[in-house]
């Protein structure tokens, strides 16, 4: 299938990762390479993009999308956690701007046929990146009961996270879970009919919980916000779009943990870290997007900016 997917909150992005011409970013999560067209428009010729994804489809297609920059962008088929080696390997100290757009593409989503969706019959896969050992399908099929009711309660937020691991745990001792249908199928009998959210499918919740595990996404989330400020040229900015709200509220803390600096406890009476602010929130709340881009674009309903700049 054919890459597909629409960009988010585009002239946002902009605006918050301040870009004119001449500048130079890092794209960490380039998809269909759609924020890194618009960024490349703005920074023109003297500007330097560097798009990195996970998923080699995303680059091959990101590649052919953005040909006309071609000498403006440096492509690379490699997790955002090693944003620090891809920097030095090629000799930029910092950037005046990186952009996380987490989460899934529609491609992804819809194309990849590596089960992301319940919508459709497919392997549960659920990489990003195919190369990466673990698969929704070895989660599923071999961690312990207990195991997977902590997997679905922290990472789905499901209230039905036992029984849907007890009813795995049952269905799999008949046979091994290998589809997208199979699993839907499970998840929605594990939970009473009375009981089953309206407004989205049964197995929405469980989908969700297994694609984090997979991709360790919060985990990346972290390691990157971890050093992400230190990346940064002064005035430069961080622009991380996020889907739900566990991402979300990582994102927020590590916001505002850099932009306090002293750790020490609020009893101590003076400051015995050290630590000075690293960067100033540009959000106050995150900014969404207008019900005119919902409209066009349902994707985009979940989507939260948080944007900082580097002290
Ligand atoms: C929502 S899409 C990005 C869409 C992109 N902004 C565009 O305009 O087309 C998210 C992308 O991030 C990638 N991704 C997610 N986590 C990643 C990580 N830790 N490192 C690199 N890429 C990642 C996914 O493979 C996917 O292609």
């Amino acid at each position: 299938m054919q890459y597909r997917h629409i960009p988010v909150m585009v002239k946002e992005v902009i605006g918050y990762l301040g870009c004119s011409p001449g500048k130079t970013y890092v794209d960490g999560t380039l998809g269909g390479g759609g924020h890194a067209q618009a960024i490349l428009r703005v920074i023109g010729p003297n500007g330097f993009l560097i798009g990195m994804d996970r998923d080699p489809d995303a680059i091959a297609s990101a590649r052919s999308h953005l040909r006309d920059f071609k000498s403006n962008v440096q492509f690379v088929n490699e997790n955002f956690i090693f944003i620090p080696e891809v920097l030095s390997q090629a000799n930029t100290r910092g950037v005046d701007g990186i952009l996380l757009d987490l989460g899934l593409s529609l491609y992804q989503l819809e194309g990849s046929g590596r089960g992301f969706s319940f919508m459709r019959d497919e392997p549960l896969d659920m990489r990003m990146n195919p190369e990466e050992e673990n698969t929704a399908e070895a989660i599923v099929n071999g961690f312990s009961e207990k195991e997977l009711a902590d997997l679905i309660a922290r990472y789905g937020e499901d209230p039905w996270a036992m029984r849907i691991a007890k009813c795995i745990v049952r269905a799999r001792r008949r046979e091994r879970i290998r589809s997208t249908s199979q699993l839907a199928e499970i998840v929605k009998e594990a939970i009473p009919a009375r009981h089953r959210p309206r407004r989205i499918n049964p197995a929405t919740r469980t989908f969700q919980a297994l694609r984090i595990a997979v991709n360790q996404e919060l985990e990346c989330l972290e390691v990157f916000l971890g050093h992400a400020a230190d990346l940064l040229n002064p005035k430069g900015r961080l622009c991380i779009i996020s889907f739900h709200s566990l991402e979300d509220r990582i994102v927020k803390q590590h916001f505002k943990a850099l932009a306090r600096g002293c750790d020490c406890p609020p009893d101590f009476p003076v400051c015995v870290c050290g630590k000075k602010p690293q960067v100033r929130i540009l959000t106050k709340r995150p900014a969404r997007p207008d019900p005119a881009e919902i409209k066009a674009n349902p994707m985009a309903r979940s989507a939260k900016l948080r944007a900082a700049e580097r002290l």
